[in-house]
């Protein structure tokens, strides 16, 4: 039997998932994506050409993978037309590699009314959302009003949801002042014109991953936005509606815990933010700006300026914690290249405690003085490195000094956009004594 694997993000998100996946499926026969929607956004770039997938599983690109979306993840169609459309005119075939389960809700008109509404409504005091509908379409799911991907098989069915959810958002876009986007009427041809692209499509899909699995295959469950971002354990009420943690790979595509054998946390090399909340290592000042034009921090979906600051082990080891992860990759590592100094956050001075793993009370984290390990830089261009021999000694230093910080080692580290830019760790790496290369203030 093969290892099922999760991939997901440490930090707030953007930490390169979608690259990591493309890699690693390799050897996987199922790619499954099981919360969030198309607020995320995993670019892929192969042979100098960029794909932003953001609904699709980033396995879309190995022919012999079939991908997934599993009953967490909210549906806006749409921008699964579009996406399907753009896969195809580059010439991805899709024919039978695309399932949707059945239990999957619909982003209707309706939530990304009510989403941007209510954030020009908030003002300064704004989430910062994608403006996608995400966060309305869950608290429909909870709501138990929702449509989902079933009901488009259903017409009468769908024709009643659609009366009562539009009596529903009629009363909440009111009180913003304004109207229904489109008449109940109006969302039930909607959604019928999509059950063409939907209907084929749906998919059993822990029924389908047990039998893959049973057959010797292997599935690898990509998570969504990052764990910080998750709406128990993140930076509430700063954070996407759904839960990125691991265990939602089992709730959000429907198989049982056990099935879920190994997670990979994936790291980037500095810490970046969409949208408002809690940052403890942020940077306003040149170094972050630094860090923004080096990385090219601009969201992939609604092209805003991400925050930037310094490695976050504090936040980290939390994340950690709560998904189990027992191995990471390190993302971005060439955006360091030319750093003569870098900053690692070690523990947080909070009203004069010193803690070294973050709280999750928030009012505690606004509070939080981040205290520093400094590292010397190894200032070496490493994108066109190809083995881990090759590498400076400096990013040795850096990179096991990290393994001894976060208790967990490094599978592999990134250090550019490409497929090929990837150095795999050895097995043997030995991590040195980090009293010796680093020095620590506050
Ligand atoms: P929502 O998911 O659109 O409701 O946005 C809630 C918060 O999550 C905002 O701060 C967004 O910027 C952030 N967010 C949502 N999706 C992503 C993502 O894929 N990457 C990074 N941040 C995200």
């Amino acid at each position: 039997m093969q290892t099922n694997t999760v991939i997901i993000g440490l930090q707030w998100g953007d930490e390169g998932k979608g690259k990591i996946v493309d890699i690693l499926c390799e050897d996987y026969q199922r790619v499954v994506r099981y919360q969030g929607g198309h607020n995320a956004g995993h670019t892929l770039i192969m042979d100098g050409k960029k794909f932003v997938l953001r609904l699709i599983p980033s396995g879309i690109f190995r022919e012999h993978i079939k991908c997934l979306l599993g009953q967490g993840v909210v549906i806006q169609p749409t921008a699964l037309q579009e996406e399907i459309e753009e896969l195809k005119s580059h010439g991805v075939d899709l024919d039978g590699r695309l399932g949707i389960s059945p239990a999957c809700h619909l982003i209707l008109p309706y939530h990304i009314a009510l989403d941007q509404a209510r954030e020009a409504a908030k003002g300064g005091k704004a989430i910062g959302t994608t403006g996608r509908g995400i966060g309305p379409c869950y608290e429909d799911k909870v709501g138990r009003r929702g449509i989902r991907t079933a009901d488009l098989a259903h017409p009468d069915i769908l024709k009643d949801k659609c009366v009562q959810i539009a009596k529903y958002h009629q009363v909440q876009l009111a009180a913003f002042g304004l109207e229904l986007p489109m008449t109940a009427d109006e969302l039930f041809d909607y959604l019928n014109s999509f059950a063409e692209m939907i209907l084929p499509r749906l998919c059993d899909v822990p029924i389908d991953l047990m039998q893959v699995h049973a057959a010797g295959g292997a599935v690898l469950f990509e998570g969504a936005q990052g764990c910080l971002l998750d709406i128990n354990i993140g930076t509430y009420p700063f954070v996407t509606s759904s839960s990125t943690t691991a265990a939602s790979a089992s709730i959000g595509s429907g198989v049982g815990p056990a099935f879920l054998h190994e997670v990979i946390g994936i790291v980037k090399a500095y810490t970046t933010r969409v949208g408002a909340g809690i940052f403890p290592t942020e940077l306003k000042d040149d170094t972050g700006r630094k860090l923004q034009e080096l990385g090219h921090e601009l969201g992939s979906v609604t092209g805003r300026e991400r925050r930037c600051g310094w490695l976050d082990c504090v936040a980290l080891r939390r994340a950690i914690i709560s998904n189990s992860v027992e191995t990471f990759v390190l993302t971005k590592v060439d955006v360091l290249d030319s750093f003569e100094d870098i900053l690692i956050c070690d523990a947080y001075d909070i009203d004069g405690e010193i803690m070294t793993i973050a709280p999750t009370d928030t009012a505690l984290l606004e509070r939080a003085k981040p205290i520093y390990t400094t590292i010397k830089g190894w200032q070496t261009d490493t994108t066109a490195l190809k083995t881990f021999s090759e590498l400076p000694e400096n990013l040795k230093n850096y990179i096991s000094i990290l393994e001894e910080k976060l208790g967990v080692p490094a599978l592999s580290i990134s250090v550019g956009p490409d497929r090929n830019q990837i150095i795999e760790m050895p097995d043997d790496f030995i991590i040195i004594d980090e009293e010796d290369s680093a020095q620590t203030y506050s």
